[in-house]
């Protein structure tokens, strides 16, 4: 068992490298995730990478220590809704607006293990063949490099596929290898990966149509969820969409946005000044 000395480093080295706030009661946590990569990493236990931790300066254990501690639940469609809007309100809004540049760009910051792009990238091909003479851009982030490597993977297990997609996308958009379902090159070159970490500074990034920040600003504290909101007010178009996951809202953070009358919430917009 750790000393609450050690916890409370781990905890503040999360919070401090990636926004994640960890309660003290999620100790048990620190535990489970740690401990397998304690082993991994051949330091006999958790207090050896801990030790290895404050002694400073390992920049690659620093970066596995904080994907270890990471949330990265996904599905495809996830929560349904999000979709829905994007298919019947916002990609025919930012079409018309686009005529004259045929262009749309896109981001998808944190996107896991590529479940949300992807499922952007369905619906556009699925509903709008008028796009396929479009530029349309999909950007990827993740604070986690594993996590953007198995985006452009595109390899799904049968447990991965069953979470959201139809028989129909499956037919449609993968091909079977071995046990795993794999995304057709056309969607999969369609998605820009970078590494970003939301708290640090971003790199360039082209003025977004649409953005989908969804279940991450969640692990953040409003300090921080105002500071991404207020930097994502200066990326996205004054007309483009953004949406946060079913438990976010920019709502006692920012008046910067305002909610899209959806029926559902979930979408945003620039507040006219
Ligand atoms: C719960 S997943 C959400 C995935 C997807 N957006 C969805 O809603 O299904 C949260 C993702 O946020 C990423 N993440 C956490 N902190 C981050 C940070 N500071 N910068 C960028 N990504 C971060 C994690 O690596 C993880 O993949």
């Amino acid at each position: 068992m750790l000393d609450a000395g050690s916890f409370e480093f781990v905890r503040s080295l999360i919070r401090e490298r990636s926004g994640m706030v960890l309660d003290a009661d999620k100790d048990y946590l620190i535990e489970a995730r740690l401990e397998p990569l304690a082993r991994e990493e051949r330091f006999g236990g958790l207090s050896g990478l801990i030790l290895r931790l404050k002694a400073g300066a390992d920049e690659r254990l620093v970066r596995r220590v904080i994907d270890a501690m990471m949330v990265h639940e996904t599905s495809f469609f996830r929560d349904g809704h999000p979709f829905e809007v994007l298919r019947e309100q916002v990609v025919p809004a930012l079409m018309k607006a686009r005529r004259d540049s045929a262009q749309l760009d896109i981001w998808c910051a944190a996107c896991s293990s590529g479940q949300e792009p992807y499922s952007v990238a369905m619906t556009l091909d699925a509903h709008f063949p008028e796009l396929s003479s479009w530029t349309v851009r999909i950007h990827v982030s993740d604070i986690s490099q594993r996590m953007l490597d198995r985006t452009q993977e595109g390899a799904y297990s049968k447990l991965e596929a069953d979470r959201g997609l139809t028989e129909q996308h499956l037919r449609r958009f993968f091909t079977p290898r071995e046990n795993n379902w794999v995304i057709k090159d056309k969607l999969r070159s369609q998605l820009h990966p970078f590494r970003i970490n939301l708290i640090e500074p971003w790199p360039y990034l082209p003025r977004m149509d649409i953005i989908f920040m969804r279940n991450v600003l969640i692990y953040f504290d409003v300090h921080e969820k105002r500071k991404i909101l207020q930097r994502l007010r200066q990326v996205i178009q004054p007309d483009g969409f953004l949406f946060l996951g079913a438990a976010e809202t920019t709502l006692q953070i920012t008046d910067d946005f305002e909610a899209v009358p959806t029926g559902r919430g979930l979408c945003y917009r620039h507040r006219p000044e």
